[in-house]
């Protein structure tokens, strides 16, 4: 979705903030744009339709000068992709910019309000809306910049995260935040501004993340402000950053999806490293340990989450019912905040999101918090919104994930909410000590199963040649492997634009089975656990009606090689365990077919890695 980046101090503000674009090209966009304060106090709009390289062909010897500037990469709501709709937006005037990442949902309201007044529109968006209303309270109360900002942002119903400056002005930059990101990076006499704090790591790691309903004044000549709506100010809360800059490279690999998935045991080892200790195999997760009677006690607990964190939130579904005894409910986000749903005082919901700012996930943790549950939060991004909307929570510690499509982060989920489960079943006494054990040990090698599934990806590649044709695919599992056959369709859908069902396979014979035919290929995981036999009949009943299979099996089978087109062998890990090994190749699979076809990877058509509009 849509990124920020800001910069006052005394460095050329464009060239930061183009870096700082690049950086959050990950998020998906159509257009960009920038606006600088010129020394001599002047106000210039640089801004067109497509990529930040357009952004950087197109600023091609203007010569963009200043040393405080706003930039913007726009993922269209309002509006089309095009240069007007471009941000940064000026007021009327060309007095006051403005960037804005989210929805202003009255901005109809507001629009007419201010047509009322004589305003007149240039572009379609929700955002030319409050720069004008800023502009307008400012003119008509004679206030200042940041008393308008506040002023305006009572007004406005939606999410915001938004970054504003004026003419004349060449020291101070007002930004504020509603339920979208916003992190102020500290300097020596310079402040940076970013959607994600990420992508000015380059810079300081030193941020404060502002918080829901507050405004930041950032003037390079005096200390940072964080204030309320009203104007009450709050003490400035500095967090280090922990990341290294090859974190957000490609290291040689040709997409940063390769690259995660390629990364995998180590961020596993990242995920696992001082929470199992290798010689008791005790398990220390402090965000779960702390508020251990809230999961002793709860009567249910309930998974939020959206897309790939939704199939993890599944496996956390099994792993929970079967080694804790506690009824799982796992919900979408965006369904469960719009149902009224029934929510307890002993409910635990569990929001699960990579990115931590989904909007749909943020908006269920304030749901649920609002009701009186405990909130726990399994997130990626440190710092993010849910991860500090929750009572407590773990992270999964994979480091950045940029590829839009999520890989190490859906490893990373699933082996927290194993170890969360192994954690409460002992403490209840639901999970016997010797399976504990069995799968706290499973869990120690995982990283080394890691490296042996990743070396069936020469063998996924060749596969990949000889499937590039299909325009259908379906994905098949059961138990805790059919939530990794919806995974597996949902990393195909994405990148390559193929259509792909992930399917429960003893459902295949209530309706889908109709749709197999020589075209229809089946990717079928069939690994050895207890459904084992039962899925190798769901194969033999798609190869009796001449559909292609391709099966997912352990290391050594025999059998399904008997009726599968093509086998993908991996190696064992206890059964619970078996989604973070067996989605490895289907998201090779994915990936290749992929740049077969000539895909954009890290950045499919139409999407966006943290979608923080609703
Ligand atoms: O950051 P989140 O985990 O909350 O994101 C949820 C989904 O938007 C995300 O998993 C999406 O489905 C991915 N593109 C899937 O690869």
């Amino acid at each position: 979705m849509c990124g920020i980046v800001g910069y006052v101090g005394e460095r050329q503000a464009c060239p930061v903030i183009i870096k700082g674009l690049h950086r959050l090209e990950y998020r998906g966009y159509d257009s960009a744009g920038v606006a600088l304060v010129t020394p001599d106090g002047g106000l210039n709009l640089y801004k067109c339709k497509g990529k930040v390289s357009d952004l950087e062909r197109f600023l091609d010897g203007k010569q963009p000068t200043g040393t405080i500037g706003i930039g913007h990469t726009r993922w269209a709501t309002h509006g089309e992709p095009n240069d007007v709709n471009a941000h940064p937006h000026f007021s009327a005037s060309g007095n006051i910019a403005l960037i804005h990442n989210g929805i202003i949902e009255n901005f109809r309201v507001l629009k007419d309000a201010l047509v009322q007044h004589g305003f007149t529109f240039r572009s379609s968006t929700d955002s030319e809306v409050l720069v004008n209303l800023i502009e307008y309270i400012r003119d008509t109360n004679g206030c200042t910049l940041e008393e308008a900002v506040r002023m305006a942002l009572k007004q406005v119903v939606g999410a915001y995260a938004i970054a504003v400056i004026e003419r004349g002005n060449t020291s101070q930059i007002i930004a504020a935040k509603q339920s979208s990101p916003m992190a102020i990076g500290i300097g020596k006499g310079e402040f940076f501004l970013s959607s994600d704090a990420a992508s000015i790591i380059d810079y300081t790691q030193d941020f404060v993340y502002l918080g829901d309903g507050e405004v930041a004044v950032i003037n390079k000549n005096k200390p940072l402000r964080i204030m309320n709506l009203g104007g009450k100010e709050s003490p400035v809360d500095i967090q280090k950053l922990e990341l290294s800059i090859s974190q957000l490279e490609k290291g040689g690999y040709p997409h940063f999806m390769l690259k995660e998935i390629h990364e995998q045991p180590d961020t596993l080892v990242d995920c696992i490293r001082g929470r199992v200790n290798p010689d008791t195999r005790e398990i220390i997760l402090s965000g779960v340990l702390d508020h251990r009677e809230k999961f002793l006690g709860a009567g249910r607990i309930i998974f939020v989450a959206c897309g790939t964190s939704w199939h993890a939130s599944l496996i956390g579904e099994h792993l929970i019912e079967s080694m804790c005894r506690i009824p799982v409910e796992v919900e979408y986000a965006s369904e469960f905040r719009y149902r009224n749903p029934i929510i307890r005082k002993d409910d635990v919901v569990i929001a699960v999101s990579q990115s931590g700012e989904t909007a749909d996930t943020l908006a269920a943790v304030e749901m649920a918090r609002s009701a009186g549950a405990f909130v726990y939060g399994i997130c990626n991004v440190v710092g993010s919104s849910i991860a500090r909307a929750t009572h407590s929570g773990t992270y999964i510690h994979v480091g950045p994930e940029i590829g839009v499509a999520s890989t190490k982060a859906f490893t990373g989920q699933v082996t927290v909410m194993a170890m969360l489960a192994l954690v409460i079943g002992r403490l209840k006494g639901t999970l016997g000590e010797d399976k504990y054990h069995e799968v706290a040990g499973a869990l120690l090698e995982l990283p080394q199963t890691m490296k042996e599934v990743l070396k069936t990806a020469d063998q996924v590649a060749d596969l990949a040649k000889i499937f590039t044709y299909a325009h259908n695919f379906i994905y098949l599992g059961r138990g805790y492997n059919y939530p990794t056959a919806l995974e597996g369709a949902l990393k195909l859908k994405e990148i390559s634009y193929i259509h792909a069902e992930g399917l429960p396979a003893a459902e295949m014979k209530h309706g889908p089975i109709a749709l197999i035919d020589a075209e229809m290929p089946t990717v079928a995981i069939a690994t050895q656990d207890h459904t084992y036999e039962k899925t190798l009949s769901n194969i033999e009943e798609i190869k009796a009606r001449g559909g292609k299979i391709i099966a997912i099996v352990s290391k050594g089978d025999r059998l399904a090689r008997r009726c599968a087109d093509y086998c993908i062998e991996v190696p064992v890990t206890a059964e619970c365990l078996m989604p973070v090994i067996s989605s490895v190749p289907l998201q090779l699979l994915a990936y290749y077919i992929a740049t077969y076809k000539g895909r954009s990877v890290d950045q499919p058509r139409n999407l966006a890695k943290s979608v923080t509009v609703e």
